[in-house]
């Protein structure tokens, strides 16, 4: 299904899965659709390793039926190599090329990827062209507030994007010297917003589902997208939606609910990754979902020591039996 455009998608639902890397695998966003979320973004992918056909990457592009609309993320710094991964991504299935203007680490950025494009305009204006030309699904660009102060600005970003004619851009309110640190700026994504005429979403410190009326009032932007706040949390977007429609916000959900759910993306991260890589990559959620739980802190210690699916199961299956009966927090 070809979809119409960002601006209709996210007028039906302004609440978007950010791109995570480490994250936004295939498993977390079946979990997160289920979960009620619309409109999600995949990692970030590297134009290289996907032309290269590394066999990793290329699994990154693992898109099922019921994983739409989707967009893919990408990052790159040579627009020949963009706009060919941009086609293996449209092949796959991609309903949204990204590109990935943002990332501030150092082994990114060093290779002129990621924030580092906010430095070489021309460069950004150069692939966002090439990967337009590339590919029939529409392109969007992910970027944050600048590199520093005075060196890059989402607004120029935002300006060359729109010129190019990608169809929407993404904006982290901090700089990339900032990394994850300190308070995002919400007043430089409705700068932006101000500044064009694509849709807008806004990043950085939507972390609750009030977080993302507030983002919305604050700065007009057109969709919000949600990082950190969605780990261990999937009932972000559903909770997020009837803040939204409905002016309420449903009850947390139950410890037994955590749990059941932290299994069930188990049993699909071991699907898609296999056993022990499953088993690992589970650790950091399984600490996500049960944050806060009685005695969340003992099951942590005691998962860093399995390493076998059924070991990790048995834990939270016994975890679960007690969970419900527990008040007290550790
Ligand atoms: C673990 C992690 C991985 C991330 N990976 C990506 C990525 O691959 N691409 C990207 O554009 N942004 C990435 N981000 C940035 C988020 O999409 C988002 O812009 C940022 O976390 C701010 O939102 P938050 O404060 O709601 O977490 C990542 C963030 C986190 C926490």
């Amino acid at each position: 299904m070809r979809y119409s455009g960002i601006d209709t998608i996210l007028s039906r639902d302004p609440v978007v899965l950010a791109p995570m890397a480490g994250i936004t695998d295939p498993p977390f966003r079946k979990i997160a659709r289920e979960m009620g979320c619309s409109f999600a973004f995949t990692e970030m992918i590297s134009d290289n390793a996907l032309i290269f056909g590394n066999a990793r990457t290329a699994k990154m592009l693992t898109i099922d039926d019921d994983d739409h609309p989707l967009s893919v993320q990408l990052f790159g710094s040579d627009p020949r190599r963009m706009e060919a991964a941009a086609r293996l991504a449209e092949e796959a299935g991609a309903d949204f090329i990204d590109i990935n203007m943002g990332c501030p680490t150092p082994k990114i950025t060093r290779n002129g990827e990621g924030a580092a494009l906010m430095l070489s305009p021309g460069t950004a204006r150069e692939i966002i062209r090439a990967v337009r030309n590339a590919v029939s699904v529409p392109v969007t660009v992910k970027t944050r507030k600048g590199w520093a102060p005075g060196q890059g600005s989402a607004a120029e970003i935002a300006s060359i994007a729109e010129e190019e004619g990608a169809s929407a851009i993404a904006v982290h309110g901090r700089y990339r010297e900032q990394y994850y640190s300190g308070k995002a700026d919400w007043d430089a994504i409705r700068e932006v917003k101000n500044s064009v005429r694509i849709p807008v979403l806004g990043s950085g410190d939507v972390l609750d589902p009030r977080d993302v009326k507030s983002m919305l009032a604050q700065t007009s932007c057109d969709g919000v997208l949600v990082a950190r706040g969605a780990l261990g949390n999937p009932w972000f977007f559903a909770h997020a939606r009837e803040l939204l429609t409905e002016g309420t916000i449903p009850d947390p959900p139950s410890p037994g609910e955590r749990i059941a759910v932290a299994l069930k993306h188990l049993r699909l991260q071991i699907e898609y990754s296999g056993e022990h890589l499953g088993v690992l990559q589970m650790r950091k959620h399984i600490g996500w979902y049960i944050k806060g739980l009685p005695h969340a802190a003992r099951v942590r210690l005691k998962l860093h020591e399995l390493e076998r699916p059924e070991d990790v199961e048995r834990l939270l299956t016994d975890y679960l039996s007690e969970a419900d009966r527990l008040s007290a927090d550790d």
